[in-house]
């Protein structure tokens, strides 16, 4: 039986230590909630990274055995690995350069030997498990190299890749020393896919100055086979988010926070702690939108959730120390014995519970820096079922290319940020429901199985295509 076998460097599931032993949790990240409801079917099996260091060889085979139940297979990294090849080459120096934050990458080449050592690494876990007939599909800039490596082992397989962060210009990838490898490394997949045109057209242009690939209509032809490149903008599973959105565990939720909340109007914020996604531009915005139309004061609250992530990279801690005094100068300055401006969570929530701060909330403020697509955004789309509520959304998300019903702005003009939240807390009723109408039915259509499928589709037929080439 053919199967898929996703490979990413982080699995959907979380493995921590905590006093009790091991516990299993959902993984944070757009990546493995977009494809979590989607890789159990038909035998299809996700290798990737539990999240932990585990060295004891029975803990390994104990949570080896947890995983393979729920259709996983982990690949342990050491702690050199952690560090030089995720929290190094994939989170130092390829995340901030394909993010435009170039002032914090580094180029270090003991990290690049890691991220290749590491993503050999990956390439056997998958060659150990797939079959001739198993199609391969590839995730993330963790993993740029494997689909050449993959393809080096299987000149036959079907390999597809799909990159969840944006593709910056070329100016940008030839600023690393190793940027001809890994665009070389992305082309041993049969398709490569991105959320937005625009990265594929950045793909293509390093690619034509880069390795000297030309390309015609989005297909590389390399000097042994075509490339077929497209972009597939990633859904949600829409169905999923808006059940959860009118359970009863959500609407309890809801409620607790109704009360707490009582006359308040909600402005909510959810993200991985990130440089990337706007957080202190955020908070500095809203002390603006206090300071300016003081009639808010009292009347609105920003709740905000930050999810811990990457916390041994240098500016995710400083980013942290940053967030934590601008909450706290905002609130001393700004709160009342009965109104607090800013409720800040540094955790992650349940599920039940997301869903039911997205139902409450006013306005959804996502304003990232860059990002390649924002889920947030989405997810908050279809958790709407009564259609009340404002979408702010950054133009340099992904997610702005589809979501051109919501309030875009641009994330670094402060100015703009304080008067669309202004305006979305004005905004009549019949507005907020036209709006967001129009939005549901784009994030209901594309759903994640809607993706899935196309870019199978699409990876088939690239399949067939060279097939045909090579028999003319
Ligand atoms: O979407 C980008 C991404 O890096 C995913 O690959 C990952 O699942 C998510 O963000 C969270 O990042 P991390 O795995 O480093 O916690």
């Amino acid at each position: 039986m053919s199967r898929t076998i996703i490979v990413s460097n982080r699995l959907p599931t979380k493995v921590q230590r905590s006093a009790e032993g091991l516990t299993f949790q959902p993984s944070e990240g757009g990546l493995a909630t977009g494809l979590g409801s989607i890789y159990k079917a038909d035998g299809n099996v996700w290798v990737g990274w539990p999240g932990l260091f585990v060295e004891d060889p029975n803990e390994q085979a104990q949570v080896a055995e947890r995983l393979q139940a729920d259709s996983m297979a982990p690949v342990f990294l050491t702690e050199a690995e952690i560090r030089d090849y995720y929290e190094g080459f994939s989170n130092s120096t390829l995340w901030p350069t394909f993010h435009y934050f170039t002032q914090f990458a580094t180029y270090e080449d003991a990290h690049w030997q890691a991220y290749v050592a590491a993503n050999e690494k990956f390439c056997q876990a998958v060659l150990a498990l797939a079959g001739p007939d198993d199609t391969i599909w590839v995730h993330d800039y963790q993993l740029l190299l494997l689909p050449e490596m993959l393809r080096r082992a299987r000149p036959e397989a079907t390999i597809g890749f799909f990159l969840h962060i944006p593709f910056p210009s070329y100016e940008l990838i030839r600023v690393l020393p190793w940027g001809a490898a890994l665009l070389n490394g992305m082309l041993g997949a049969d398709l490569i896919g991105f959320h937005t045109f625009g990265y594929m057209r950045h793909f293509l242009s390093a690619v034509s100055h880069m390795v000297g690939y030309s390309n015609q209509n989005g297909i590389v032809e390399t000097p042994t086979r075509s490339v077929l490149v497209d972009a597939f903008p990633m859904g949600i599973d829409y169905q999923r988010y808006a059940e959860a959105a009118v359970s009863a565990e959500a609407e309890a939720h809801q409620r607790t926070y109704r009360a707490a909340m009582r006359g308040v109007r909600v402005v909510l914020s959810i993200d991985r702690l990130d440089y990337t996604k706007g957080i202190a531009q955020r908070l500095r915005a809203f002390e603006q939108l206090l300071v300016r139309h003081p009639e808010w004061s009292g009347q609105v609250s920003l709740l905000m959730v930050v999810v811990p992530s990457r916390d041994q990279v240098a500016q995710y801690q400083e980013l942290k120390v940053e967030i934590d005094e601008l909450v706290g100068r905002i609130n001393a300055q700004h709160s009342t014995i009965t109104w607090n401006p800013i409720h800040y969570f540094y955790r992650s929530f349940p599920f039940e519970e997301l869903a039911g701060l997205y139902r409450l909330a006013d306005v959804a403020l996502v304003t990232p820096m860059r990002d390649g697509m924002n889920l947030v955004a989405k997810e908050f789309v279809a958790c709407k079922t009564n259609q009340r509520g404002v979408l702010i959304l950054s133009e340099r998300a992904g997610a702005a290319r589809e979501l051109s019903d919501a309030l875009l702005i641009n994330p670094t003009d402060l100015n703009q940020l304080v008067e669309a939240m202004h305006e979305a807390l004005h905004m009549p009723e019949d507005e907020q429901i036209a709006h967001m109408a129009s939005m549901q039915a784009l994030v209901r259509q594309y759903d994640v199985f809607a993706w899935t499928n196309l870019f199978m589709e699409r990876l088939a037929y690239s399949k067939i295509k060279q097939q045909t080439m090579s028999t003319d």
